[in-house]
């Protein structure tokens, strides 16, 4: 597996391998690499030539600076996965390579990026534009592969690709959850055992209003209602949105009409931040 940490020697790489009519695939990530990631670099493997994993914590990102110091660093680990996995590259610049002293110029995402985690973390998909914007142009993929878990993020990267002509295919997978239901996360690590247990409740909350939801309830308000009676049961949850708005502009809606429909949560337990979605089907 190459090792690159500059972005025109990743650049020369991927332009080689499009030279030798090989197709590329990118999954960038923060590194603590989980069985999440795994599943995204299993799908561009089985659909791409060549893969190139990237490893890059982005300041950038965090609009609260304690959640940026115990994000965990483990690019050691992250590099054997790799490795078994059977990348073939691994991306992993450092903040100064990547920001740079005098760096100022950024990506502003549209109004797409205004709710829900726009609404409670400002600035962070400016810095999510930024820096994917920054690890496409070094890796040149012609796919990428993003988790359905951030899937306003998703539909952030969605835009901007579309936006601006980037040329890249944007692949949506899966969430992969423990047995429980809980959605992997490179945060869940943070949380006690006890919060892992309960945190488990977030999607059965999802999955409480989508069962309401096949029965024909269609309000907003009642299905908000039966995934909240599912976190009351759990007090040391702080729930910071719970919403449902139409998966093309996440704009909050009153009644779930024919359009595709989402469901999300973030959730605090105690400093650590979930987020998790559902979206309605029969
Ligand atoms: O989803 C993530 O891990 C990050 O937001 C991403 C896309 C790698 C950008 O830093």
């Amino acid at each position: 597996m190459k090792i690159f940490v500059q972005p025109d020697e990743m650049r020369d790489w991927s332009r080689q391998q499009r030279a030798n009519g090989l197709s590329t695939g990118c999954v960038p990530t923060m590194g603590a690499l989980h069985e999440g990631h795994v599943s995204l670099i299993e799908v561009a493997l089985r659909d791409c030539d060549r893969v190139i994993v990237t490893v890059f914590v982005n300041s950038l990102q965090f609009n609260n600076p304690d959640d940026y110091f115990n994000y965990p660093q483990l690019m050691d680990a992250d590099t054997q996965i790799c490795r078994d996995l059977g990348v073939d590259a691994l991306y992993c610049p450092s903040p100064q390579t990547m920001y740079p002293s005098g760096f100022e110029t950024h990506v502003l995402p549209g109004p797409i990026s205004f709710p829900l985690e726009g609404v409670c973390r400002p600035d962070h998909f400016t810095g999510v534009a930024t820096v994917v914007t920054k690890l496409f142009n070094a890796t040149q993929p012609d796919r990428a592969y993003f988790g359905l878990k951030d899937i306003q993020q998703l539909a952030v990267i969605e835009r901007m690709v579309t936006d601006f002509d980037l040329g890249i295919k944007i692949i949506s997978v899966p969430t992969v959850r423990q047995p429980d239901g809980l959605a992997l996360s490179s945060r869940n690590d943070r949380l006690t055992s006890d919060q892992k247990d309960k945190a488990s409740m977030i999607y059965r909350g999802l999955q409480a209003a989508n069962e309401s939801f096949k029965n024909g309830e269609r309000m907003s308000s009642a299905l908000k209602s039966i995934a909240n009676e599912v976190y009351a049961k759990i007090p040391e949850a702080r729930i910071e949105y719970i919403e449902i708005f139409e998966a093309h502009n996440f704009i909050p809606i009153a009644e779930i009409g024919v359009n595709r429909s989402i469901m999300a949560v973030a959730v605090w337990f105690g400093d650590v931040r979930l987020i998790d979605n559902i979206e309605f089907a029969m």
